[in-house]
This record gives structure tokens, C-alpha cells and sequence, in this order.
């Protein structure tokens, strides 16, 4: 279906792609692996004419293409799922689903009747409940990335490009997701499917694709290649174990939380404390609640309730004022992370410190280019240069700098929304062993994930929400997934455990 050969792709300071031959063939599910800014998403926009190469040969049923748009892209067949969503947020679902293809009436203006019905059919096909008439900007990250996948499958395509699509999806929408791409696999179409969850790689793939600094390292099938192996040749090293589990001795109490709720109701009255030295899990499905307590500590969301740091209230109305009153947030969603699109590297970081850097008014800019170049170092932030624009990162090194600003304040509480997202094997077990520092130095740190093993490998004591509620507590070890997730998803203990 899709052949590239020799494919070269420089950028200033950069060479993403250096001679990669790739081979996508239909009723094929093709995995692209490697680490944060190997070159993944710079192929896969390539393969979907966002963005030309400098060398090299494409071919589509053996005849040689120039990809030159998305437009020309999507004509042969290419339809691609992006890490960044694309979605035009003041326009409705329907009209997102089908745009540039809108049901056309006799008269040439949109056919509503028929879009509404078309997309609410598709919808229903995925399982996504939605009115198909609000606007996107009002919809949850996760239900975004539904309507993306949604526009996909309902559009011809004859390969599929899935870049990093089930990030910001739960365990059931994935498990959707991945239904979907195997019906379309069986019905001939290709797939090129970039992922971090191995589990994802393993359950729909029959052949990985390694990339490491840009260059094609391997080709090996799947299920039968080891994720050890698979992982040895990503980062080109063993990989040591995953969660070092630490013997923690909590101290006194550095966050009281006191019937917390969102005025949204989707987080209803809900009590916690948190201990200096200990990390608190936070599991539940999309829409438990559990976005919506980490939004609130965060000063994101419109919230009732109290919550004290050492004693003090902290003013939860605006992100500012929770950061200044000792929570530093990190949410799951980079746009509203509040990266500077059109600043550098080291001006996004040093945004976290110019308060402690400023004496009368004036920047102690020395200071503060040693303090980038360590922080770039220490979070293994790969970029050209500390002042590359933020945006020519990859996905995962954009999440690293956003991580590193937090950590490089001296907080006594971190809340944490889906940390490791779109972060490579290597780099997670670095967030991890941060996380731990952090906690060691006597901070209090909330990390809310979707994932649970995740959570069990580094949470010492884990909440679980259902319905807007806190409805079990663990601690975490000798525990096993299952019990944790009987209780996301029916409100109850497993009988065994009760
Ligand atoms: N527009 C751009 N300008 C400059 N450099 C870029 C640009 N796009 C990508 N790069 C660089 O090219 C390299 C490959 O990036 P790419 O986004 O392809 O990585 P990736 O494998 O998709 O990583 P991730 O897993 O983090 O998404 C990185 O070093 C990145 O900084
Ligand atoms: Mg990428």
C-alpha cells in the first residue's frame, strides 16, 4: 500500500529522519515505536503530506507520489488520528465529523437532518454518547479524541494513521479504538499505529517498526518479539526495573482537603489528606470525578469545599492563587498546561522561576541560563537548543518541560493528571524516580491516572472514584489491578477482598 524509501527529514539543529525505508502493507497493522523524538510523528506527517522530505521516495501501490498536502493525502486514501488534536473548536461535532464533506441539500446548503442523523450513526457505532450539535470546545479532551476518531473511520480510508490516538483515551474508549482498527484491518485497510502502551502494540500489531535518533533500527514481528527486546532496541540499553518501591515513612500532614466538590457535580463532596514523603493514587474511569479533583486543587474549575497546605487555606478560585498557595498542577491536557506555543525552551521553563530569580526588578539572566541548561539535562529534555520554539519538541519532550517546570519550584504538594502520557518507556521510569525524590524531600504529591499499573508500581496508597466519589482506599502493596478496578467501575469492593 504505501512503500517510503531513503526518507530524509532535516530541521535546523536536527536530523529527524536519516534514510528511513518503511513498508506498509493492506490488512496490516503496523507499529512505528521509539523513543521521545525518535522521528514517529515527523514519518507519520510525511506519510499524510503535513510535511515534505528533504530525500527519499514514496510510493502508493507501487507508483511512485509526491504526498504534497493533506488534501492530496486524504485523496489517495490517508487518513491519519494525530496527537494534537485538530478538531475547529467553535463548530459542532457533526460538522467537525464531516467537515469538508458536509451532506449538501439541492439548494447547496448543509443538509442538516441528514448530517445529524449520519453522525449520530457513527457516533453510536463507536459507542460515543454526544449530542452531535455542541460545540467541540465544550467537550472533555477524551471526547475530542473520540470525535478524531470518528471523522477517521467515517471518511474512505485505505490506510489509517493512528499517532499516539488512544493517549487521552480511557481503557473502554481504547478498547473500542482498537475494535474499530481491527474491523478495519480485516476489510483490507492498513494501519500505521504509533504507540508508548506496549499493551496496545502487542494486542493489535503483527509487525513493530523501530526508530531510535531517527534512524530504522529494526523490524521485528509481533506478538512473538519479547517487550523486553522490543524495548532493548528502542532505547538501546536494558531497561533496570520500573518502580524502585521505596520504604516510605510519611510525615505530618502537608495537604487536608474538606469536602472538595466542582460546581459542575461532577465531583461531589469529597475529603482527603495527604502526608509529606507520601504519594496518593488516583484511579476511576473517565467521568468518576477524578479529572475533576485534580482541576479543582488546580484552581482550574469552579469549586466548593477547603483545602489547606501545613494548615493554611489556599485560595482555590484561580490557578494562581493554588500555586501560590503551595499546589503546583499539572494537567493532562497540554493546551491548557499554559506551554508558550511561540517562546523557546528555556523560556518556558524559566516562566516557572523568574519570582525567584528576580532581585529589584531584574532578572539574574546568567543564573538563569545555568538553571535551563541543567533543567534541560536533568529531565532529558530532547531539543536542538534551549532556544528552539516549544512547539518544534516532540509531544513527549513538550510534556517533559511541562513536568520539569513544576518540579524545579520547591512545592510542598504536587497534583499530577496523567503525567506520563505520551511518554516513552526510558523517560517514564525518570518521571517516576522524580516523583520519588520529590516525595522524599518531604512533598506531599496527588498523581490521577488513567493507568493502573502505573498507579500500583508507584502510589503507596491508591483512592478510587466512582460517580463523583471516593469509593475505596488501598494501599498498595501485594495489590492487584482487578480489586482496584472492580471498584472504578461498580461502586463496590470485590466480595473476596471485602
Ligand atoms: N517543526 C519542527 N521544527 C524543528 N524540529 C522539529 C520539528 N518537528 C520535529 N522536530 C524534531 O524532530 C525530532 C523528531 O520529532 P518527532 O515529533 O518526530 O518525535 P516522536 O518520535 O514523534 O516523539 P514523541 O514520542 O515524543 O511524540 C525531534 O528532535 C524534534 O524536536
Ligand atoms: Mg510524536
Amino acid at each position: 500500500m504505501l512503500r517510503l524509501t531513503g526518507i530524509v527529514k532535516r530541521f535546523p539543529g536536527v536530523v529527524a529522519l536519516d534514510r528511513v525505508d518503511l513498508e506498509i502493507r493492506a490488512g496490516v497493522v503496523h507499529a512505528l515505536t521509539g523513543e521521545n523524538g525518535s522521528g514517529k510523528s515527523t514519518l507519520a506527517r510525511i506519510a499524510s503530506g503535513a510535511l515534505g522530505p528533504d530525500a527519499g521516495r514514496i510510493e502508493v501501490d507501487g507508483v511512485e507520489r509526491r504526498i504534497a498536502t493533506p488534501k492530496e493525502a486524504l485523496d489517495l486514501g490517508i487518513v491519519t488520528i494525530s496527537q494534537e488534536l485538530t478538531l475547529a473548536p467553535t463548530l459542532t461535532v457533526a460538522e467537525n465529523v464531516f467537515l469538508g464533506r458536509l451532506p449538501r441539500t439541492r439548494f447547496r446548503t448543509v443538509d442538516w437532518p441528514r448530517l445529524l442523523a449520519d453522525t449520530t450513526e457513527i457516533l453510536d457505532s463507536l459507542g460515543v454518547r454526544v449530542d452531535p450539535r455542541r460545540p467541540v470546545s465544550e467537550l472533555s479532551v477524551e471526547l475530542q479524541q473520540e470525535i478524531e476518531i470518528a471523522r477517521a473511520v467515517s471518511s474512505r480510508s485505505r490506510l489509517l494513521i493512528l499517532d499516539e490516538a488512544t493517549s487521552s483515551l480511557s481503557e473502554a474508549a481504547t478498547s473500542r479504538l482498537l475494535e474499530v482498527v481491527e474491523q478495519e484491518r480485516a476489510k483490507g485497510v492498513a494501519v500505521l499505529m504509533i504507540s508508548h502502551r506496549m499493551p496496545e502494540l502487542y494486542r493489535a500489531a503483527s509487525i513493530a517498526s523501530v526508530l531510535r535518533d531517527g534512524h530504522l533500527v529494526a523490524d521485528v514481528p509481533l506478538p512473538q518479539t519479547p517487550e523486553t527486546e522490543l524495548v532493548r532496541l528502542m532505547v538501546g540499553r536494558e531497561l533496570g526495573d520500573y518502580y524502585r518501591k521505596r520504604a516510605i515513612d510519611p510525615g505530618e500532614t502537608v495537604l487536608e482537603v474538606r469536602d472538595l466538590a466542582s460546581l459542575d457535580g461532577q465531583l461531589l463532596p469529597t475529603s482527603l489528606s495527604v502526608r509529606r514523603g507520601e504519594i496518593v493514587g488516583v484511579a476511576g474511569l473517565v467521568g468518576s470525578g477524578k479529572a475533576e479533583l485534580g482541576l479543582a486543587l488546580g484552581g482550574a474549575i469552579p469549586s466548593v469545599g477547603t483545602a489547606q497546605v501545613l494548615g493554611r487555606d489556599v485560595d482555590l478560585s484561580q490557578p494562581r492563587t493554588a500555586l501560590a498557595g503551595g499546589i503546583g498542577f499539572v494537567p493532562d491536557d497540554r493546551k491548557r498546561a499554559a506551554l508558550l506555543p511561540t517562546r523557546s525552551v528555556a523560556e518556558n521553563f524559566s516562566v516557572a522561576w523568574t519570582n525567584q530569580l528576580t532581585r529589584a526588578g531584574i532578572v539574574d539572566t546568567r543564573t538563569e541560563r545555568q538553571r535551563v541548561r541543567e533543567a534541560i539535562e536533568r529531565y532529558g529534555v530532547v531539543t536542538a537548543s534551549a532556544s528552539s520554539r516549544i512547539t518544534t519538541l516532540s509531544g513527549g519532550n513538550q510534556q517533559k518541560v511541562v513536568l520539569g517546570r513544576v518540579f524545579a519550584r520547591d512545592l510542598d504538594v504536587l497534583v499530577l493528571s496523567e503525567p506520563t502520557r505520551g511518554i516513552d518507556v526510558g523517560a517514564k521510569s525518570e518521571i517516576y524516580r522524580l516523583m520519588q525524590e520529590f516525595a522524599a524531600q518531604g512533598a506531599g504529591i496527588v498523581i490521577i491516572s488513567s493507568e493502573l499499573p502505573e498507579l500500583l508500581g508507584i502510589a503507596d496508597r491508591i483512592l478510587v472514584f466512582f460517580r463523583g466519589q471516593v469509593r475505596g482506599e488501598f494501599t498498595t502493596g501485594g495489590l492487584e489491578e482487578e480489586e482496584v478496578a472492580h471498584v472504578a467501575v461498580s461502586g463496590t469492593r470485590l466480595e473476596s477482598a471485602a
